[in-house]
């Protein structure tokens, strides 16, 4: 089932706020093409749990740091498109994936550096560069951002700063894709239970984290997920190059 005959490409759906965009958008009879990386029964389990409950789903591989295999990964989009809805095209971006290295700018190692480059600002623009021709006129890209780019946090320098950087080209990509009528946003999730970064550690610093957000409790995936789903429709089609910050009031 394909109610709506639209399409969403979402990264990271393996597992965490990607897993929970793809089952949301499934939810609103959006078809998903979900994609993971080092978690393939992750990926095809979520694919599955989408079949299973009557909407229409596929996994494919992607690594967003591997910006030499995105036309052959765009080829693999083409051929599930044909192979499961009979087209070549697609509604939807969500430029999910990421990874969280929290290292102290003195600890920081180009290594470091350099990995939170490809996979959250390098891999973002060239992998939107290569899937735009697919994505209709009149879509819609959603670029996953953080609380992280508005307030500062020791040991989230690099990470921060790309995820401002990231909100920039959000724009940008507006102002260049406008003659197609293809929307871009960001949505900066605050802190989210996930296993991002390695989970959000113990229950004291849960608890310090909580009393930083107004509505006094960390988000969990669907909190994103469910929002991120409902701007994949009608309602939301003159929202373009907005930040939209999703933590419950985090650190106002
Ligand atoms: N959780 C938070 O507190 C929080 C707050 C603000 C913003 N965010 C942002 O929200 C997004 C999702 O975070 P999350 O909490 O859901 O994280 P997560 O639970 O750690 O999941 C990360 C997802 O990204 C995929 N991924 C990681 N590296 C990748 C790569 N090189 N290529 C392709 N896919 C890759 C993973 O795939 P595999 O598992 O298959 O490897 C997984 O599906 C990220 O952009 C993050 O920056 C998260």
């Amino acid at each position: 089932m394909n109610t709506t005959n639209k399409i969403l490409l979402v990264t990271g759906g393996s597992r965490g706020i990607g897993k929970s965009i793809a089952i949301n958008a499934a939810k609103r009879g959006i078809g998903v093409i979900l994609t993971y990386n080092h978690r393939k029964e992750q990926g095809e389990a979520v694919a599955a749990e989408i079949n299973q409950a009557g909407g229409k789903a596929v996994a494919l591989h992607l690594d967003t740091a591997a910006v030499q295999s995105f036309d052959h990964f765009k080829g693999q989009v083409v051929q599930a498109l044909k192979d499961n809805w009979g087209r070549d095209t697609l509604d939807y971006l969500v430029n999910n994936a990421g990874i969280a290295q929290r290292s102290l700018i003195k600890d920081t190692t180009e290594a470091i550096f350099d990995e939170l480059v490809n996979v959250n600002f390098k891999g973002v623009f060239f992998l939107s560069q290569t899937l735009l021709p697919l994505v209709k006129d009149g879509g819609h890209v959603i670029n996953i951002s953080s609380a992280l780019a508005r307030v500062s946090f020791p040991g989230s320098a690099v990470y921060g700063a790309l995820k401002a950087g990231l909100e920039s080209l959000t724009r940008y990509f507006a102002k260049e894709l406008a003659d197609r009528k293809i929307r871009f946003n960001s949505v900066a999730p605050g802190a989210i239970d996930t296993e991002f970064g390695g989970g959000k550690g113990d229950k004291a610093h849960r608890q310090q984290i909580a009393s930083a957000v107004a509505l006094g409790r960390l988000g969990d995936a669907d909190d994103i997920g469910m929002y991120v789903a409902s701007l994949l429709s009608e309602d939301s089609r003159y929202l373009n190059a907005q930040r939209i910050e999703v933590g419950g009031g985090i650190m106002i």
